[in-house]
């Protein structure tokens, strides 16, 4: 299989080229060589005629999109239709990799792929615009939604709390933000399962489980033999930042479990880590 990639230099991006790269042609395109945001990626993208392309490529800095939207929107929702419009005219199959902030937060169950979404901030709206340009301009068509990812190459929520730790005894961590750790390997390698069937639709792909921010940064803190540091819980309202993001977000995988594609609980993927970065 050909496989165009976007976003190539991306945490989850680069993990999902490590498993293609076996067995399949793999083009990848960072930023410097393909903006999406330009019209004529489309184009670009058509002319290599893939079988596939796995859009990874987004703005991701969620505060960035808060304080910018009109970029937000530029590259989540009209760069990913330039990317469809690539995969619509060359027939090929696209699978576009969204978000748990496209749900409000204000739900107490793990949301499953047949609840509405309906965003709170920028990132979330400009993300699920960019859902809505896949689903109708690309009928062979996945969107994947994820959340909080950990253990890929550039600096992530695990990498930043054990640098933080390095200067301080006492760390304020929110303690009412909710939501699936997802290793960004277990994600690639489900990604590379699920393309393999020709199920299209939405998929909830995350590490099973949920958790605080506050109870992600206390694994992590054990695992990483830190247990000396203390926590201290505050709560989203008292964490002041551009983007406010939904307080329960927990996704549950259902599409992907009738299909086999699975991923284990979120503190085995935590400790796989460790076990990896030692
Ligand atoms: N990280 C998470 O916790 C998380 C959670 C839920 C969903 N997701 C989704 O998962 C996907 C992958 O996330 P990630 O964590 O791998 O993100 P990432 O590390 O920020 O990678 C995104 C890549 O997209 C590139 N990019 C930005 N604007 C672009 C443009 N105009 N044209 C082409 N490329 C552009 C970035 O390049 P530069 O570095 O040069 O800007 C970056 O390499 C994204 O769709 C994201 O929305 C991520």
């Amino acid at each position: 299989m050909r496989v165009v990639i976007t976003g190539a230099a991306g945490q989850l991006a680069t993990q999902v080229i490590q498993f293609l790269e076996q067995g399949h042609e793999v083009i990848p395109f960072t930023r410097a060589q393909l903006d999406i945001t330009d019209l004529a990626a489309a184009t670009t993208i058509a002319l290599l005629e893939p079988d596939l392309i796995i859009h990874a490529a987004a703005m991701t800095n969620v505060d960035g999109c808060a304080l910018d939207p009109d970029a937000s929107f530029r590259v989540n929702a009209l760069g990913t239709r330039n990317v469809a419009l690539g995969a619509q005219r060359c027939g090929a199959r696209l699978l576009y990799v969204s978000t748990n902030e496209v749900f409000d937060g204000l739900g107490e169950e793990p949301y499953w792929e047949f609840d509405q979404p309906g965003p709170l901030n920028v990132y979330g709206r400009s993300k699920l615009a960019g859902e809505r340009f896949v689903q109708q301009l690309v009928s062979r068509s996945y969107v994947v939604r994820t959340s909080w990812l950990f253990g890929g190459d550039k600096p992530h929520f695990v990498s930043k709390v054990l640098r933080l730790v390095d200067e301080n005894r006492v760390l304020r961590m929110v303690s009412d933000e909710i939501a699936s750790p997802t290793y960004a390997p277990d994600l690639a390698q489900a990604i590379v399962a699920l393309i393999q069937t020709d199920a299209y639709g939405v998929y909830h792909l995350v590490n099973d489980g949920g958790c605080s921010r506050l109870e992600f940064a206390q694994a992590l803190l054990t695992m990483a033999g830190r247990s000396d540091v203390e926590l201290v819980p505050i709560s989203l309202a008292e964490f002041k930042r551009a983007s406010t993001p939904p307080h329960y977000s927990v996704l549950r995988n259902f599409a992907g479990a009738q299909l086999g594609v699975v991923l284990r609980p979120w503190p085995d993927a935590l400790a796989d880590y460790f076990r990896r970065v030692r």
